[in-house]
């Protein structure tokens, strides 16, 4: 049980034997999780949560994220950046585990700036153990992507961010860092261009302007500088100090992690409940409420098996009234039906505390509404969900079948305003996942989320 659960103590030989609550280790981190393929409205949730939070954080992923806030008509979107830096009250902290293009997040900010988001660069707080994407990692995305397409037959469909070849570099253990930026620069240039040299052995057509882009660096070197702390030592003062709501933003989502995700159609990182812990070094017990967000039906950008993808004229019609465009690509997003056998399977990992089920307006039109509530494989009922790809892209569907309720759900603002036929296609996705529904998305402002406790 999350709220019982308790520790022994043991380092402390006179506390030894005593039980510590998890009321006494601080203050509880709510987070903000994609339960399917990505897009699933988690800006929307978090902006939400964000008007009384102190502090929003991200903890994985880079700028191939792409959150969309609505607020007074006024339409943003958010990749580097937190949702929560719309709140000129909060502080927005990228963590140690998100991978930071740095002319990405500065123009990031000055679009914003544009749009009337003032000061955002003196609410921002960047992790100084944060890997930094450069130019030619984004480059190189690109390259891998067509050695793929000519190798495979088929690439990825990355957002060509950079974000495999940072997070790579991370794992091998020659990439730089935040601190290594704002560290002694003679360094910082002698180790970026060893990288750049390891990365054109293994492409020799990669051409990099070395010395321009250690200028650029520089420059932006600074201009990061008055944001930057040790993000494990902010987390740990944000925790123990007075009362704070802190809420972490997860980028991507379930389908897409790197160890549970649909691999290798997947992102670098762990968009699941453990990249929280280790993407911004919070201890497992300062978790508190994990929110999973869901679309009523299914979208996926990219390749990759999606079992009950509609390519027919569902699939148009949620892709067209949902507006199913990437929001960092521009790519049309593939549509079906909702898919519950993956949202359990993200319930599995994370452990959901309540569930945020969006768009549900996009439905209104439909004459019935399919859910997949089961995979077959050679005709028998299977428990897990496949790891193989190649067991994925076989499995047989199977569904439940709903009348649709043909109203326009769009200026819903509570549970009575819904018709009875959408109240209980709500209960039966409540009920088949074991975890309740506290939102229900009608429409993209931040007033169309019926609050249902
Ligand atoms: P994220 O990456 O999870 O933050 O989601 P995206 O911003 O990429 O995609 C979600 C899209 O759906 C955005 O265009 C939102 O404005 C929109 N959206 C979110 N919730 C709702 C909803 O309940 N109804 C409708 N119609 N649109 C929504
Ligand atoms: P948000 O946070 C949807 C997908 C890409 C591609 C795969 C790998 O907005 O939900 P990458 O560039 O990460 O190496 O691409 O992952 N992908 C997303 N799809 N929403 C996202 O983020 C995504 N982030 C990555 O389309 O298939
Ligand atoms: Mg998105």
């Amino acid at each position: 049980d999350r709220q019982t659960r308790a520790i022994t103590t043991t380092s402390n030989p006179a506390a030894a034997g005593q039980k510590r609550s998890r009321s006494d280790s601080g203050n509880k981190v709510t987070v903000v999780l994609g339960a399917q393929w990505g897009d699933e409205g988690k800006g929307k949730v978090v902006d939400l949560l964000a008007t009384e939070a102190d502090v929003v954080c991200r903890c994985q992923g880079g700028n191939n994220a792409g959150h969309t806030v609505v607020v007074d008509g006024k339409e943003y979107d958010f990749h580097l950046l937190p949702s929560g830096i719309i709140n000129p009250k909060s502080t927005s902290l990228i963590g140690n585990g998100v991978v930071i293009h740095l002319p990405g997040l500065f123009e990031e900010g000055d679009k914003n700036d544009k749009k009337g988001l003032k000061g955002w660069e003196k609410r921002l707080i960047v992790s100084d153990r944060a890997h930094i994407v450069f130019d030619f990692h984004q480059v190189v995305d690109g390259l891998q992507e067509t050695e793929r397409q000519a190798q495979e037959g088929k690439n990825i469909g990355t957002t060509k961010k950079g974000i495999g070849p940072a997070y790579s570099s991370k794992a091998s253990r020659t990439g730089l860092r935040v601190c290594d930026l704002l560290g002694d620069f003679k360094d910082f240039s002698t180790r970026f261009k060893n990288l750049v040299h390891q990365y054109q052995s293994m492409y020799p057509s990669l051409t990099v302007d070395v010395e321009d882009q250690l200028k650029k660096l520089k420059e932006y070197a600074e201009r990061l500088r008055p944001m930057v702390r040790d993000g494990v030592y902010y987390m740990y003062e944000a925790l123990h100090g007075p009362p704070k709501k802190i809420l972490v933003e997860g980028a991507n989502a379930a389908l897409l992690d790197i160890d549970f995700g649909t691999y290798p159609f997947v992102t670098s990182s762990n968009c699941t409940v453990g990249g929280a812990c280790t993407g911004l070094g919070i201890p497992p017990l300062n978790i508190g409420d994990v929110f999973g967000v869901a679309k009523a039906y299914t979208t996926r950008v990219g390749i990759g098996a999606f079992p009950t993808e509609q390519l027919n004229v569902i699939g148009e019609l949620l892709q067209t009234r949902g507006h199913e465009v990437g929001v960092t690509t521009g790519r049309k997003r593939r549509c079906g039906w909702l898919d519950l056998v993956i949202v359990r399977y993200a319930h599995m990992i994370n452990g959901f505390t309540a569930i945020a089920l969006t768009k549900l307006d996009i439905l209104d039109v439909l004459d019935e509404i399919k859910v997949g509530v089961a995979y077959k494989l050679n005709g028998k009922r299977i428990p897990h969900f496949p790891a193989n790809m190649d067991v994925l892209h076989k499995v047989e569907v199977e569904y439940e079948t709903f009348p649709g309720w043909k109203t326009d759900t769009s200026a819903a603002r509570k549970w009575s305003d819904l018709p009875a036929k959408a109240q209980n296609y709500i209960r039966f996705i409540e009920n088949h996942i074991g975890v309740p529904i506290k939102w229900v998305g009608v429409g993209k402002s931040r007033e169309c989320m019926i609050q249902m406790f």
